[in-house]
């Protein structure tokens, strides 16, 4: 039977009372009453979402941040945010076995502390077959031995939040595991419970799959299942079912599993895959890609996928996850959603209905790194946002190659520098901090059914831009006492330990940006507008209020030049490359290669 849903004022009282346990605020709870300016930086939400009834430490106003706010801060929580990804299985092993887990994160939130991000995300640490590395879920409510209990997840969010660190976790909801109850019940008959829960459907001509479709992974996405003699559609791996997101008993069922998670007082969700939601209802065979290199684009590129992804009626469902969500105050929504820029912004917000508010964007990952076509993207993007949207950015994720990797180090620094400028909320991606590059992952190691599902071996397979992180010289890096259940990245990558007193580390890199990005309110929150510029440079300006400041960057490897329009005079806040004599009186700027500068426009007469 499907939970029953609890009415919206029930929720909320629950959740109230819990969150008032488990998540002692670290700053103000309350949105206006403290009477601090909140573009001071000065945070009025708490971490559990939830004020507590007690005096306010800056403000001492009793209870006001149990009053409704009529005035909510020009900018949430999570716009001022930096959102570090915690891959759990490879952050910090706490007992041997060589997997990370829950216990390992918590050992490590003052080290996320003490590098400046505010906020992390948590991948799957559910019940699983690890099929998919957890995003094969077979109870959306538990947490797998693996990685630890409820009760070590609660207190990971508590101790967390004591230290103002925010935590969402990840929501899956385009698929199960076929080992999940619901699967289970799914497929004994035709006439099961749970049939309609998945998306079945009879045999093409001679007993070929229903439709063209290719799954993510590669080969059909259809799998028959032979005792019911019909397919079963996963969009990823064949363990992976596809839920029928036009049943109404699955939403309110999945709905139920957000509220249950809000209820533990996270602060919102990643969801996974979010613009595959809903599929054609006439299940229309897919278009061939004529673009589509054999050999070198992934498998299921051979066609458009017109008709598996990114249907109207998901905005219907995205909308009514984010009335979920809104029964809870200060909860953030973070979708993934690989999607031109155009189709994207949709997700923002669709027919008058509110969206996510954080539908990543992933072209600094996806585009060639060229700095005229990052341009155009960029300001696409700028131009095309919604009123009131707000910007994402991210350079790196468990599922594509690390970003050393694909650019190169001297290039990962500008990327990074680029991550902490552009306007918008970053996500780091863990490790991502130390430089690592793609690990060698032995053939008997590889769990990425990307990898093994592709029997001609084309694909190396995501398990290289997942290894354990390297935290200490010591054996294994510190990150297990154990066998890692993947190798650490080869030397000469030099550990946290190795790297976190020396300010030209990569390390010390990001420490200093996140930094700049605290210290200057136009680089957290400021308008962008960007510099005319031609050849490897993109440039642009950051603006609030009085402050203005430029941002510099050299996509390539040769000396660039730029002169700031009006030739204001600057003071660099941050260059990467040392011995470049810029004319700073001038707004003249000399760039070596793979260098990029943060400069402060100095007021007049300074
Ligand atoms: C998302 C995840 C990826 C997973 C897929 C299927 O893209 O990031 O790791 O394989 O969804 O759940
Ligand atoms: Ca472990």
């Amino acid at each position: 039977m499907i939970a029953v849903t609890p009415g919206r004022l029930g929720s909320r009282i629950r959740a109230v009372s819990k969150r008032a346990l488990a998540a002692p605020p670290p700053d103000c709870g309350g949105n206006q009453g403290c009477g601090k300016p909140e573009e001071n930086g000065h945070a009025h939400a708490s971490a559990g979402g939830v004020p507590p009834p007690v005096a306010h430490p800056a403000c001492g106003v009793r209870d006001h941040c149990g009053v409704p706010t009529q005035n909510p801060p020009r900018h949430p929580w999570w716009q001022r945010a930096v959102f570090y990804e915690v891959y759990v299985r490879s952050f910090q092993d706490s007992n041997g076995d060589g997997i990370g887990d829950l216990a390992g994160v918590i050992d490590r939130l003052d080290y996320l502390e003490w590098l400046g991000v505010t906020a992390i995300w948590l991948t799957p640490f559910y019940p699983s077959p690890m099929v998919d590395g957890g995003y094969d879920i077979a109870d959306y409510r538990g947490v797998d031995p693996r990685f630890g209990t409820l009760e070590t997840f609660d207190r990971l969010v508590a101790e967390a939040h004591r230290r103002s660190l925010r935590v969402i976790v990840d929501l899956v909801p385009n698929h199960t595991s076929d080992q999940h109850p619901w699967f289970v019940d799914a497929r004994s008959s035709r006439t099961a419970r749970h049939r309609d829960w998945y998306l079945w459907h009879d045999p093409g001509p001679e007993g070929a799959p229903p439709n063209n479709w290719i799954s993510e992974i590669g080969g059909s996405s259809w799998q028959l299942d032979e005792r019911t003699g019909q397919y079963y559609l996963h969009s990823f791996a064949v363990e992976q079912p596809d839920l029928n997101w036009r049943n109404r008993e699955v939403r309110e069922a999945m709905y139920d599993v957000m509220r249950f998670w809000l209820d533990r007082a996270v602060d919102g969700f990643r969801i996974d895959v979010l613009w595959y939601l809903v599929k054609d209802e006439l299940w229309r065979h897919n278009p061939v890609n004529p673009y589509y290199v054999p050999g070198e684009d992934p498998a299921h590129a051979a066609l458009v996928d017109t008709y598996g992804s990114d249907q109207p009626e998901v905005h219907e469902v995205v909308a009514e996850m984010r009335e979920v969500l809104d029964e809870y105050e200060d909860r953030v929504m973070v979708g993934e959603i690989y999607l031109p820029v155009t189709r994207l912004i949709e997700y923002y917000g669709w027919g008058g209905r509110e969206g996510v508010h954080l539908p990543f964007n992933f072209h600094l990952i996806t585009q060639p790194w060229d700095a005229r076509g990052l341009a155009v993207t960029i300001d696409e993007y700028e131009g095309g946002l919604p009123a009131n949207a707000w910007p994402t950015w991210v350079i790196g994720n468990h599922d594509k190659p690390r970003v050393v990797s694909r650019v190169g180090t001297g290039q990962a620094r500008v990327a990074t520098l680029l991550l902490c400028t552009l306007r918008g909320t970053p996500t780091v991606y863990y490790g991502d901090e130390l430089g690592m590059p793609n690990g060698h992952v032995p053939h008997a190691l590889v769990t990425d059914p990307l990898a093994l599902n592709a029997a001609d071996g084309s694909q190396e397979g995501r398990d290289e831009y997942r290894s354990p992180m390297a935290w200490t010289r010591a054996p294994q890096g510190g990150f297990t006492s154990g066998s890692p259940w993947i190798p650490l990245p080869e030397a000469p990558l030099e550990s946290v330990e190795g790297q976190r007193d020396d300010p030209d580390s990569f390390l010390g890199l990001y420490r200093k940006l996140l930094e700049l990005r605290r210290a200057h309110e136009a680089l957290q929150v400021g308008r962008y507008l960007p510099i005319p510029a031609s050849g490897d440079l993109l440039a642009f300006r950051r603006l609030a209020g009085e402050e203005e400041i430029v941002v510099a960057a050299n996509l390539g490897h040769e000396p660039v030049e730029l002169t700031v329009p009006q030739e204001p005079p600057l003071r660099i806040l941050l260059q990467l490359v040392e011995g470049s004599v810029s004319d700073l009186a001038h707004g003249r700027l000399r760039l070596a290669g793979d260098d990029a500068v943060i400069a402060l426009v100095q007021p007049p007469g300074t």
